[in-house]
């Protein structure tokens, strides 16, 4: 293992990337450049002096021996992931080293936990998928919600965007899941995947205050359909989107995210409203913030910190409320987060 500073970054140029980079850098790691597009990674170095990129590719395994070499954990944020988990993660396996990554595709996660679930504990290493916005946050926020409950009926899922500017790397990820599955749609329910061709609802989801009552897409399905069945027995997962950034995802005429401050965030705003119901007993925890990009740094870097930090509470393929503990890690989150958790939720 490397100094435990160097954070390897594969896909530091993409849009998430770049957010990756700049907190890690904040928080005082020092940020290795990978990716495969060589201009790129030079582009980069010019305007980030002082810091070393490493071209590699996932189709070369040794250029990513390289690339990894002297790093004390990777974070994943080049997608499509169906291309680029599993070789990273194998990387990952060789050097030893912590894997994080920030994949919103539901089948390229669901392969992270099949395929390497036996070597990472087998390694004593942690390989956490899906630490971001979709899967890591709403996982964590259902873990906190479900406080000292072991098992829970339903868990709730509701996404409050205010509008989505989708990346490309966003727009390929959702073709990419979409062929994997044959065009067919996917819920989490009766305690397993299901996937099925049925239109999806539109219903009224009561967001608290400010943001209010909003018409939302039900089933609208997320990678947090991986993330909490993966250690907590709730056999009815179930996401919203509000219908408006619903339909900004598949637009024809979609345009990028474009930044409004100084870190470079969107003007999108979110309210993620976590509900889970036990024998007709119900807990919530609400989460807002800015930009679901931008807030998948913080999520990915406080992983990686508190992996290399010792805070973790197992090793192999986990998601982060298996790894981490809920509430404290989404507290550690409050100055890009803010966070209401009602009393009897509260860690
Ligand atoms: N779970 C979440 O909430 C969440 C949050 C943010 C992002 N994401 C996911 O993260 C991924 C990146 O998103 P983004 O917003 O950063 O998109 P982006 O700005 O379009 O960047 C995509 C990045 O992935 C790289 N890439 C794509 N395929 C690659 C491959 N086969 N090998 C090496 N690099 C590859 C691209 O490199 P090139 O320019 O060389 O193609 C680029 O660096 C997407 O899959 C997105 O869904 C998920």
């Amino acid at each position: 293992m490397g100094s435990s500073r160097n954070v390897a970054v594969f896909g530091a140029y993409g849009h998430t990337g770049r957010f990756v980079v700049a907190e890690l850098r904040e928080r005082g790691y020092v940020p290795l450049l990978l990716g495969r597009d060589q201009d790129k990674l030079l582009a980069l170095v010019q305007a980030q002096p002082g810091l070393e990129a490493r071209q590699a590719s996932v189709d070369d395994p040794a250029s990513l021996d390289r690339a990894l070499n002297g790093a004390a954990a990777v974070i994943n944020c080049a997608g499509p992931f169906a291309a680029t988990a599993a070789p990273l993660v194998k990387a990952a396996l060789r050097a030893g080293i912590p894997y994080v990554d920030v994949a919103a595709e539901i089948e390229a996660n669901l392969d992270t936990f099949a395929h390497f679930a036996e070597r990472a504990r087998a390694a004593g290493t942690v390989v956490v998928p899906a630490m971001a916005f979709y899967g890591g946050l709403g996982d964590l926020l259902v873990t906190t919600a479900m406080g000292d409950w072991t098992a829970a009926d339903e868990a709730h899922i509701a996404y409050g965007l205010s509008i989505w500017h989708p990346t490309a790397g966003t727009l390929a990820s959702g073709t990419v899941s979409g062929q994997r599955r044959g065009g067919r749609r996917v819920r989490y329910t009766g305690g397993r995947l299901e996937y099925h061709d049925d239109a999806l609802p539109t219903l009224e989801w009561p967001f608290p205050a400010p943001l209010g009552p909003q018409n939302v897409i039900g089933e609208f399905t997320m990678a947090d359909i991986v993330t909490i069945p993966s250690h907590l027995a709730v056999p009815e997962v179930r996401t919203y989107m509000t219908a408006k950034a619903a339909a900004d995802l598949s637009a024809p005429d979609a345009s990028a995210p474009a930044a409004v401050d100084e870190r470079g965030r969107s003007a999108q705003t979110f309210v993620v409203d976590v509900l889970v119901r036990s024998d007709g007993t119900e807990r919530r925890v609400v989460a807002a913030g800015q930009d679901i990009y931008a807030i998948s740094a913080p999520l990915a870097v406080e992983a990686v910190d508190r992996i290399l930090t010792g805070r973790t509470r197992t090793t192999g393929v986990a998601s982060a409320g298996a790894v981490f503990n809920a509430p404290d890690f989404l507290r550690a989150l409050s100055p890009h987060l803010s966070l209401h958790v009602p009393l009897d939720t509260r860690g």
